[in-house]
C-alpha cells in the first residue's frame, strides 16, 4: 500500500477513534452493574428490595428509566434514600455505561 492511501485511512481512525470511546457501552456497563449495583439489584435487576425497582420493567415509574440520560446520570451520581450516592466511585463515562446497560435489561 502506498502512503498515499494510508494517509487519509489514519486520519479517519483518529476522527472516529475518540467518538467511539465516548459512547456508552452496555458491555462495560455490565461489569461495572456487577460490581456495585447487583448486590442490591439483582443480577437480573429486578431484587426484591422495598421500595426496589424493576430494571426490567422500562416504563414503571419506580426504576426512572423513562428520564434522560442525563438525569439518570445525576440521579446515580447523588444517590436516594436507598441507594448509595456513586459520586467518586464511578466517572461520568461509566454511570452512562451502566445506564445503557439497565436500558437492555430483558424481562
Ligand atoms: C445498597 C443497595 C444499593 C446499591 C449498591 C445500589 N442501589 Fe440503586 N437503589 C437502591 C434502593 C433501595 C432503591 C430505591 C430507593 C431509592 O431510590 O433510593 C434504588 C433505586 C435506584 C434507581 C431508581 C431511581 C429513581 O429515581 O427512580 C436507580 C436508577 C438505581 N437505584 C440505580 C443504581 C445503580 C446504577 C447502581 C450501581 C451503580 C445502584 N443503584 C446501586 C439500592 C441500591
Amino acid at each position: 500500500m502506498s502512503n498515499r492511501s494510508i494517509l487519509p485511512m489514519a486520519l479517519v481512525t483518529l476522527l472516529i477513534a475518540p467518538g467511539c470511546a465516548l459512547a456508552a457501552d452496555p458491555f462495560v456497563g455490565k461489569d461495572h452493574y456487577q460490581h456495585h449495583c447487583a448486590q442490591c439489584h439483582g443480577l437480573e435487576g429486578k431484587a426484591g428490595l422495598p421500595r426496589g425497582p424493576d430494571f426490567t420493567r422500562k416504563s414503571d415509574p419506580g426504576n426512572g428509566l423513562m428520564r434522560s440520560d442525563s438525569v439518570l446520570l445525576t440521579r446515580i451520581r447523588q444517590g436516594g434514600i436507598g441507594c448509595p450516592s456513586f459520586r467518586g466511585v464511578l466517572d461520568d463515562l461509566q454511570i452512562l455505561d451502566v445506564v445503557s446497560f439497565l436500558r437492555s435489561m430483558k424481562r
